[in-house]
């Protein structure tokens, strides 16, 4: 696993930020994560900006055109690997880039409910301050589940802890809207526009209908899902899971 830390890189075990960055202290900072495909990152144009409006949302002042050529520095030291780009800046003024091996995840997940309320003043950035998401996830797993499926109070259904949500009934497949204060996930934006995917509010009531469903994300693209909570899922993949999945490869085979 590689490291740049301010542009100098090295191996992951060895950089080093000060104790005092209140990125560490207090998750204060903004990060985005891509997958490297052979070496390639994919819709780097699109996290980078995603990235400024992170920043901006947090009055966080980065140079962004020197992160820019550290991260292709680091794609040079990293050459034609399969993984995953991550790129942060903190409050302490530090621009971190990693590059690391996907993680291993089940090919099929079945997903837990957690109570969840997104936070409204950092709505649509993605903040060091991940750890709801992060605990949100480990009490799905200690119930046995592998991911968390995130609901309002009042039963609205939002997204993973780290992913975006789709599920198909009569055979559309449907993502709860923006509006609901979920991520503005790029992996979902592609599957709007190259899957047909619909967004439309989905309640735990109408989850009792769906035929299939998926996690999406950069990382996973696209993970099919068995179970939610007690309900099994009639199919995982399902033949819609399954356009959607090759949908969104040749959307990514053109964008590398
Ligand atoms: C909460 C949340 N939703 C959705 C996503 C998926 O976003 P993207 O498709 O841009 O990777 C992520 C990615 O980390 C996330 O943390």
């Amino acid at each position: 696993m590689l490291a740049s830390v301010d542009g100098a890189i090295g191996p992951a075990d060895q950089a080093r930020i000060p104790v005092t960055d209140e990125g560490l202290l207090r998750g204060d900072g903004g990060f985005d994560a891509l997958r490297l495909y052979g070496g390639r990152p994919c819709a780097l144009a699109a996290h980078l900006e995603r990235f400024a409006r992170t920043c901006a949302g947090l009055r966080l002042t980065v140079d962004h055109e020197t992160l820019k050529r550290e991260i292709e520095a680091m794609l040079d030291a990293a050459g034609p690997v399969d993984g995953v780009l991550r790129f942060y800046a903190t409050r302490g003024g530090r621009r971190l880039i990693l590059i690391e091996p996907l993680p291993h995840r089940p090919a099929i997940a079945r997903l837990a409910t957690v109570r969840f309320a997104p936070n409204r003043v950092t709505d649509g950035l993605k903040t060091l301050s991940y750890a709801a998401n992060m605990l949100a996830l480990r009490l799905a797993q200690e119930q046995g589940y592998d991911d968390a499926l995130l609901v309002t109070p009042h039963g609205r259904v939002l997204e993973g802890a780290t992913s975006s949500f789709f599920w198909v009934r009569e055979g559309v497949l449907r993502t709860p809207p923006l509006e609901d204060r979920i991520f503005e996930s790029i992996t979902r934006t592609l599957l709007i526009e190259h899957a047909g995917a619909v967004e439309e509010p989905t309640t735990l009531d109408t989850l009792q209908g769906a035929e299939e469903a998926f996690l999406a994300s950069s990382v996973r693209e696209v993970q099919p899902v068995a179970k939610i909570d007690d309900l099994q899922l009639a199919a995982a993949p399902g033949p819609v899971t399954l356009r959607a999945h090759a949908a969104l490869r040749e959307a990514i085979q053109r964008a590398l």
